[in-house]
């Protein structure tokens, strides 16, 4: 194996990681007497780490790509979901309001990239947590938006896995795959 697919396949590794650290937090909640415990995790992990770096290591990278730019949905996966069942309207139902995004998410947006598709499924999951963990503690064991969640944590992997790596296959240069290993490493636990 060359030293750069070596690389890539280390990146590939520790999000696959991640995104199984993240299953085994959603099987635990299914069971919870406390739900916040899991929610609380999932949102500093799955989203403040994970999807944090997916976003500012990742999507910027390609946001500056012209073969993502040029032709259609760069993933049917991600683009038939978003089009059928868009997870901003199904969050809603819960939340009861429009997405909210942050500062270093608004570029995918303005920019009217295809990464806005996978960037709304993050903000959405983001909201719902949010919402969840703002509710009172009683009546959260069973909540059906429990549910949703763990529906839209397992599709957005599942999407991610096969679809968004191999745009980073194509994409990423063996430079930036360093550089965003750099920055990913150390925030994990995993080691190579
Ligand atoms: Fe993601
Ligand atoms: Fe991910």
């Amino acid at each position: 194996m060359s030293k750069d697919i070596a690389k890539l396949e280390l990146l590939k590794e520790i999000m696959v990681r991640e995104h199984g650290l993240t299953n085994v937090c959603l099987e635990e909640l299914r069971s919870s007497k406390n739900p916040k415990v899991q929610l609380n995790w999932l949102k500093q992990n799955a989203v403040l780490k994970h999807q944090y770096n997916e976003e500012k290591l990742i999507f910027t990278k390609l946001l500056k790509k012209e073969r993502l730019k040029e032709g259609g949905p760069f993933c049917v996966l991600f683009f038939d979901e978003h089009v059928i069942s868009p997870p901003a309207q199904l969050v809603k139902k819960y939340t009861t309001k429009d997405l909210t995004y942050c500062e270093h998410q608004d570029v995918f947006k303005k920019d009217r990239s295809p990464l806005e598709i996978p960037l709304e499924e993050h903000v959405s999951l983001e909201n719902l947590l949010e919402s969840l963990l703002a509710k009172p503690d009683e009546g959260l064991i069973d909540h059906p938006a429990l549910v949703l969640l763990e529906t839209l944590f397992h599709r957005h992997h599942e999407k991610e896995e096969k679809c968004f790596f191999k745009i980073c296959e194509s994409l990423l240069l063996p430079h930036e795959i360093d550089e965003i290993l750099s920055l990913w490493m150390p925030m994990t636990e995993y080691r190579s």
